[in-house]
């Protein structure tokens, strides 16, 4: 059977090398079970319009079925002759009803609603996937930080040692953007499902009476697109969804580069899982961190996909342009790259193991209680510029001597300043691990029980 859905004012069919290039069944044929949920909802409001006899919807609904099976068991598949998967499709409706039958489906739809429709109930499919997936993550770092409450660790700005904190906290610091890009995709599907184009036709509506609400509902939006032009031609939730991906690759591939860092020698922080790493074809005592290197490399491919996106988007007329068949394989890409790189990810992160002696025998070094000495003298009066400046001179002395803050003596502090002298208690006693961490105590702070609060909340937040 013919598939080509335009023939009748051509003399002839389309040169091989137009065929060629229009194709798109490679990469469109996964939208096939949404495109038979479109035709079924469509059959229905022919029906409801007097478009189609009770029997022919049963025979059509009943074509789709048996279409459907044969899509799924790969007894029907796209030809070289079929422009997209909706032209396949009717094809094999048409082959299944006859051309009678088969061809009336196709009254009051265009390929441009279908497909703007299609693809929303795909992405809404693959959204929830994502979210499922990225959940699993953030469950794999509140549990990591679960088991590691009260082991302390070295923060950092700059890559320096800065202030000590909680193993937990750093960790959880890595879940909050996930939950943001949860949120992301939830916000996102609520959008989506107010917007649905079938019934849009080609550009302007239908003049048959179809009820575009009904389709709506029937495949599982909360409303038709309002406008049948941008219904045809918008493709932000496209970009808006590749978007929230890149993002989620993004925060993702911030976690890697740590998990990079805290693999080499240098640093000793972890032992990744043998399962959840890999060897060195010639070096034997290799063992790399290749899928978090993975996913620092992926996050760049995401992001190209959302770039190529936009500048496919850019400047586009309207309504529908056949730039538009270039919307699926970025986002298709994006889908695709999540889906396999977050499953091995949260294994990664769930079997890493953190050596704890180490992370908390480097906490403080590096001066990094210099913040809690500064803070001591504010709170015994002295302006925290004189206390910053003290504080620092301080450091100065032990960074001449090649020791650290806490093996100062009285005298070393008296001779900075009488301020350390002048007041009640010892500036002794904030130089500790302990008595740093347990000091920053509120909402947000790494002391202890914030952290647990922290961890209540973030669970909280997963539902
Ligand atoms: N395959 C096309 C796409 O993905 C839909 C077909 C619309 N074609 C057309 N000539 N109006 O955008």
């Amino acid at each position: 059977t013919e598939s080509r859905l335009w023939g009748g004012r051509f003399a002839g069919g389309p040169s091989p090398e137009l065929e060629e290039l229009s194709r798109s069944t490679h990469f469109d044929w996964r939208l096939a079970p949404y495109d038979l949920r479109g035709s079924r909802a469509h059959a229905r409001v022919l029906h409801a319009a007097g478009l189609l006899e009770d029997d022919a919807l049963s025979a059509m609904l009943e074509g789709i079925d048996a279409l459907e099976a044969d899509v799924a068991s790969g007894a029907f598949r796209a030809e070289p002759g079929d422009e997209d998967v909706h032209s396949a499709l009717e094809r094999g409706l048409v082959e299944r009803l006859g051309p009678e039958l088969g061809g009336r489906l196709r009254a009051g739809r265009s390929r441009n609603d279908q497909v703007a429709t299609l693809f929303r109930l795909y992405l809404r499919d693959h959204a929830r996937q994502v979210h499922q997936l990225v959940t699993e993550l953030v469950q794999a770092l509140a549990s990591q930080a679960e088991d590691h409450l009260g082991v302390a660790m070295p923060g950092r700005t700059h890559l320096q040692h800065a202030q000590p904190v909680l193993l937990s906290h750093h960790l959880m610091a890595h879940a909050w953007p996930l939950v943001r890009d949860l949120e992301r995709l939830e916000e996102w599907d609520a959008r989506v499902a107010k917007d649905s184009p079938y019934g849009s036709g080609a550009l302007a509506g239908s003049s048959l009476k179809l009820d575009p609400q009904a389709v709506a509902r029937d495949l599982g939006f909360e409303d038709s697109s309002a406008n049948s032009i941008d219904g045809t031609s918008a493709r932000d939730f496209v970009s808006e969804l590749a978007f929230v991906l890149a993002q989620v690759g993004i925060d993702v591939s911030r976690l890697a580069e740590e998990i990079i860092l805290w693999n080499t020698k240098e640093f000793g922080f972890i032992t990744l899982h043998d399962a959840y790493s890999t060897g060195s074809s010639i070096m034997p005592q290799k063992k790399n961190p290749d899928i978090a290197e993975l996913a620092r490399g992926k996050a760049g491919r995401l992001v190209g996909n959302l770039t190529g996106l936009l500048a496919t988007l850019k400047a586009l007329p309207l309504a529908y342009n056949r730039d538009l068949q270039e919307d699926k394989e970025p986002v298709f890409d994006s889908i695709d790259t999540l889906e396999v790189l977050l499953p091995a990810f949260t294994g990664m992160v769930a079997t890493l193991r953190f050596d704890t002696a180490r992370l908390q025998e480097l906490a403080p070094q590096g001066f990094a209680l210099a913040t809690d000495v500064a803070e001591w003298l504010v709170r015994q009066g002295v302006p925290f510029r004189e206390a910053h400046e003290l504080s620092g001179a301080c450091v100065r002395v032990c960074e001449e001597r090649g020791i650290e803050l806490w093996d100062l003596e009285d005298a070393d502090f008296d001779a900075i300043s009488p301020h350390f002298a002048a007041a009640d208690g010892s500036v002794r006693d904030v130089l500790s691990l302990r008595g740093s961490i347990s000091s920053r105590d509120g909402r947000g702070g790494t002391a202890q029980n914030r952290v647990t609060e922290q961890l209540a909340e973030l669970r909280g937040r997963l539902g």
